[in-house]
This record gives structure tokens, sequence and C-alpha cells, in this order.
């Protein structure tokens, strides 16, 4: 009989926390949304066609370097490990990794256990006699494997985190983020970190990845308007906010923000925001890094040493850390 994947849901928000959290952020000096808020339904398909769009080079270049190198990175991968999947989303990314890194378990996490059903169901069927369990976990608060898991401490664990989606943590808690990676690999030997990470490059070709002409990041970024009505109860109108994906090159990040287009009033029940023409709200940071700072970063986590993997124009750059 095909063996059933194990799924374990780790406490999630309340719908009135959330709310006040969001609100919280609109009525700030500089307000702010996070762009954890960008993934509702519609959110996360926008996400997946920025994937596919010429300008956006991240998710194309990082498949290029796993298929260039992930047997390179197989040498040094224990094989039999736990294969930890931070964001694993349609699980899609990991699954071309088993039949190369041959891992013994394999274990989803994210945000909301729901997402991981549908997946995990199929890529059981698929690998009949690897252990799959699916844990939802907010893990960019804490990441705090359950112990109803039962990983068997002895055994190595690869923590596998691809996307640059570490660029979304300011440097500071990325280093916080990645220690608590270093300290979930665990005392198994061989463990440690897949990680996938977008490379400092040219103001303009970062720019044109996060303003795409179709328009389709634009359209991701606006969505969290409706994304955060639906939530809040507010009643943002698309009509009044455009798009800005720009890089700050002094931060070593692309920042996008949500710009009024006139003079717009946010109202809820309870409450109201005037927002003057001009005036943004920050959605997202998406950090670039030098090989070099990454490098440095990844040893101050705890890593004892780190191979960087990188395409040839060295867009972008997928890390083998070892714990
Ligand atoms: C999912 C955080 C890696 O920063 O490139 C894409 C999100 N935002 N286009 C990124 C995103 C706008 C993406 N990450």
């Amino acid at each position: 009989m095909l063996p059933v994947p194990q799924f374990i849901q780790i406490h999630q928000a309340r719908a009135e926390h959330i709310r006040q959290e969001l609100l919280q952020g609109l009525q700030a000096e500089c307000p702010s949304i996070a762009p954890k808020y960008l993934y509702d339904e519609l959110g996360s398909k926008l996400f997946e066609a920025i994937t596919c769009i010429p300008e956006y080079y991240p998710t194309r270049t990082e498949a290029a370097i796993f298929k260039e190198h992930s047997q390179a990175m197989a040498q040094q991968v224990p094989p039999g490990a736990v294969l930890i999947d931070l964001g694993a989303g349609n699980c899609e990314k990991a699954a071309r990794l088993f039949n190369v890194f041959h891992p013994s378990r394999y274990v989803a996490v994210d945000i909301s256990v729901e997402f991981l059903k549908g997946a995990l169901e199929c890529l059981q069927r698929q690998f009949p006699s690897l252990h799959m369990a699916g844990v939802g976990l907010d893990f960019s608060e804490q990441l705090q494997l359950p112990a109803e898991l039962k990983l068997p401490a002895d055994l190595p664990r690869v923590m596998f985190y691809p996307g640059s989606s570490i660029g979304n943590f300011t440097p500071q808690a990325a280093l916080a983020f990645l220690k608590q990676v270093h300290h979930a690999c665990g005392h198994g030997a061989g463990s440690g970190l897949v990680i996938g990470v977008d490379l400092v490059k040219s103001k303009a070709v970062l720019e044109a990845a996060y303003d795409d002409a179709l328009g389709v990041t634009a359209a991701f970024n606006r969505n969290m308007l409706l994304h955060f009505n639906r939530l809040a109860g507010t009643n943002f109108k698309l009509a009044d906010w455009k798009h800005i994906g720009l890089y700050n090159t002094e931060l070593n990040r692309i920042e996008m923000h949500l710009e009024a287009v006139r003079h717009v009033v946010v109202q809820w029940d309870g409450g109201q925001r005037r927002f003057a023409e001009g005036e943004r709200m920050h959605t997202e940071n998406s950090y670039k890094w030098t090989l070099a700072g990454f490098e440095q970063l990844l040893a101050q986590a705890g890593f004892a040493k780190s191979t960087a993997y990188t395409d040839p124009l060295q867009q972008f750059a997928v890390f083998w850390a070892q714990a």
C-alpha cells in the first residue's frame, strides 16, 4: 500500500490579529505591508507568472545552476539525509533533486499545510519509498520543527531554501534566520544548507526584473491591496495606486512600493488614513548579495565552510554550506 504523508499544522495567526497588524502598518509614519501578504491565491499565481517573464532572470538562472552543478553538489550532500524544504509551495524544485541527493525523508514546510497537501500526495505516488511530511509553519518568525516529525537525531539534515527568498530579510534578520537554520541542522554528521541567493548586478538589469514591461510585477504588487481589503475591511481602490520597483544602490536592495497617484483616503470600520499624492507604502525588500558577502554571512551564522555555484554571468548563486 502507498504510504500516506504526515501533515502537521503549527499555530496560525487569528484573523483579528492579522487585521490589527495590517492596520498598524498602514497607520505608521512610514506605512508598510509585510511581503507575505503578496501571496493570496491570485498573488501566488501572479508570482508563478513572474518566474516566466523574460526580465525576471532569478528562477531560470537558479534552475540552470542546479542543472549544471547538482552532480557536483551531490558529492558534498550526504545521501540518506532528511531533506527539509523551507517554503516548499508546489515542491517542484526539491522533487527535481530527489534523484540527485537521494534523501531518505522529505519534509516540506510552508506557511499553510493546505498548500502542501495536493503536491505531497502527488509526489508520494511518484516516490513511494520516500518518507514524506508536510508542516504548516511561519518559519520567518521562528524555525522550530515540530517534535511530532520524530526525525532520527543521527540522520544528517539538508535544509533547502531556494529562490533567493533570503532576500526578503534585512542583513541583520538574515543572520538571525541563518543561525536558526544552522541550529535546525542538528547534530547529524554531514548536515548543511542548500540556498539560492540573488547577486548584486547593474541597476538596469535589476529594475527591469522588478518592473517588467508586461506589468506582471505591477499586478503582483497591486494585488496586495485587494488582499488587504479582504483581510482588514479597508476600501483601497486599485486605480489610486501605482507600482514602484527601484534598486537602492546604498542598501543593495530592490524596494517595492505602492504610490498614491492622487490624494487618497483609505477607510475602515473604526478609522481612516490619508495619503498625499506621491506618498508611498513599502511592500517588499529584495536584498542582493555579493559572493564574498554571503559567504561571510554563512560563516557568521555558524556554518563551517561553504561552496558557491554560479552561472557564467554570475547573476545568481547556489551555496552549499556545511553545518
Ligand atoms: C520570492 C522573494 C524571491 O524577491 O525576487 C519577485 C519576490 N517580488 N518579484 C524576489 C518578488 C517581485 C521574490 N522572492
